[in-house]
């Protein structure tokens, strides 16, 4: 196991009508601005909820925070914050209006060009952040519970990801209830991307870190078997709760202290959302099979126990062993409903030739090893065609 400081302040308010008890969390005199998205949350309920739960405070509010956060819409949000004197930030949503709500945080506060804090944080660190808290609606991404965030930039189509421990939430409420309206292709993106986030923390190069990877396990099997069971049964408390706290799990920290991680499959499918629009769960699926493929020698030990604890496959050599547990999560994805290829989504190699360039423009070196040259990143696009 490597060296590690672990730190995770974020309370967990986690229940059916939980929302109720926000008002004990925020002080009495703040001035909140809450956020959200394209207003699913008026339509089901957890708007009024969140109104009636803050009844007597200063509230203002900021609707249409997009799916993939963009700067230049979140910029709007920083000018009234500045404007009223905003000195709380009420996140109600799924990981985009959470992240731009980080965002918000911490551009609020900067002196300078607020982009910088994303694309240039050693020269512009984030010293200073409004206190945030979120209502989540929507399990996938962890962001909950993480000092992370991930932006967009539409005039330049560039997503990238930043972070700082000013942005861990002050608490998160996690109602699994609020997740029943959620459109059944929204519910598989999550299984998706919380298994993932699992992926990239776990499937690198062995250190003896034997709680992790049994942490790690623990949740992939957990989301093997209730993915396929949230989605026949969308009203199950017991399966969205399991689902929920294990994409909560999947990207707190806990699972990443002490191990090599990975986040080449993230960084590549941050640029098929900027380019093509992509869900952010569906480009995992298509770049990890293809990832696990190109850098499988790497990750050969991992993949192998992966095969085996995960998956039970017992029988074979161990190039057999491997390619029978990089054709089972993909089958996976696809029994989730995500499809798997570039073309499956009418994207051609000539549109993915402009993200080839820009990786090698950038001579960026991915991967736990730092061995996904430009050159394999564009194998691993090709081969995902
Ligand atoms: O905008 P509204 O109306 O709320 O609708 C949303 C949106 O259309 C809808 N939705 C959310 N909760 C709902 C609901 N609809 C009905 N009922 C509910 N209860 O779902 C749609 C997608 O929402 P979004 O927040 O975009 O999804 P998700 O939570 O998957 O977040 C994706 C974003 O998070 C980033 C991704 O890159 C992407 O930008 N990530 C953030 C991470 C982090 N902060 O740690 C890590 C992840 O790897 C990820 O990159
Ligand atoms: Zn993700």
């Amino acid at each position: 196991m490597t060296n590690f400081e672990f730190y995770n302040p974020v309370k967990i308010i986690f229940g059916q009508g939980k929302i109720a008890d926000i008002s004990t969390e925020i002080p009495k005199d703040a001035k909140i601005l809450i956020t959200y998205g394209g207003g699913s949350i008026k339509r089901n309920g957890v708007y009024n909820q969140v109104i009636s739960a803050l009844k007597g405070y200063h509230i203002t509010e900021f609707g249409g925070i997009e799916p993939n956060p963009k700067y230049e819409n979140l910029m709007k949000a920083v000018e009234i914050v500045k404007e009223k004197n905003i000195d709380f930030l009420l996140a109600v949503g799924g990981g985009s209006v959470i992240d731009g709500t980080k965002f918000i945080a911490a551009a609020a506060p900067f002196n300078g060009d607020p982009w910088d804090i994303i694309v240039n944080p050693k020269d512009a660190p984030i010293t200073k952040a409004i206190p945030l808290a979120s209502v989540l609606t929507l399990s996938a991404t962890g962001s909950e519970m993480n000092s992370g965030a991930v932006i967009s930039r539409k005039s330049t189509n560039e997503k990238y990801s930043f972070g700082s421990p000013l942005l861990f939430p002050k608490f998160s409420v996690l109602d699994p209830t609020v997740t029943y309206s959620l459109p059944v292709n929204q519910v598989a993106n999550g299984v998706v991307d919380a298994f993932v986030h699992v992926i990239e923390q776990y499937l690198t190069y062995p250190v003896k870190a034997y709680v992790q990877d049994r942490w790690a396990e623990g949740i992939m099997q957990t989301l093997i078997e209730i993915g396929p069971q949230t989605l026949a049964n969308p009203m199950n408390y017991d399966i969205r709760a399991n689902l929920m706290w294990s994409s909560t799990m999947a990207l707190n920290g806990i699972i990443s202290a002490g191990v090599p991680t990975d986040w080449a499959t993230h960084t590549i499918g941050h640029e098929l959302t900027a380019f093509f629009g992509l869900d952010h769960a569906v480009t995992l699926a298509i770049i990890l099979p293809s990832l696990l493929r190109e850098t499988k020698s790497e990750k050969k030990q991992k993949l192998v126990q992966y095969g085996l604890r995960v998956w039970g496959i017992k029988v074979g050599n161990e190039d057999r062993k491997i390619e029978e547990a990089i054709d089972k999560t993909e089958k996976f994805f696809q029994s989730m409903g995500l499809k798997t290829k570039l073309s499956d989504y009418g994207i051609t190699k000539e549109q993915v030739l402009p993200i080839i360039e820009r990786f090698k423009q950038r001579k960026w070196k991915l991967g736990e090893m730092g061995t996904i040259t430009p050159e394999r990143v564009e194998t691993i696009l090709l081969n995902a065609m």
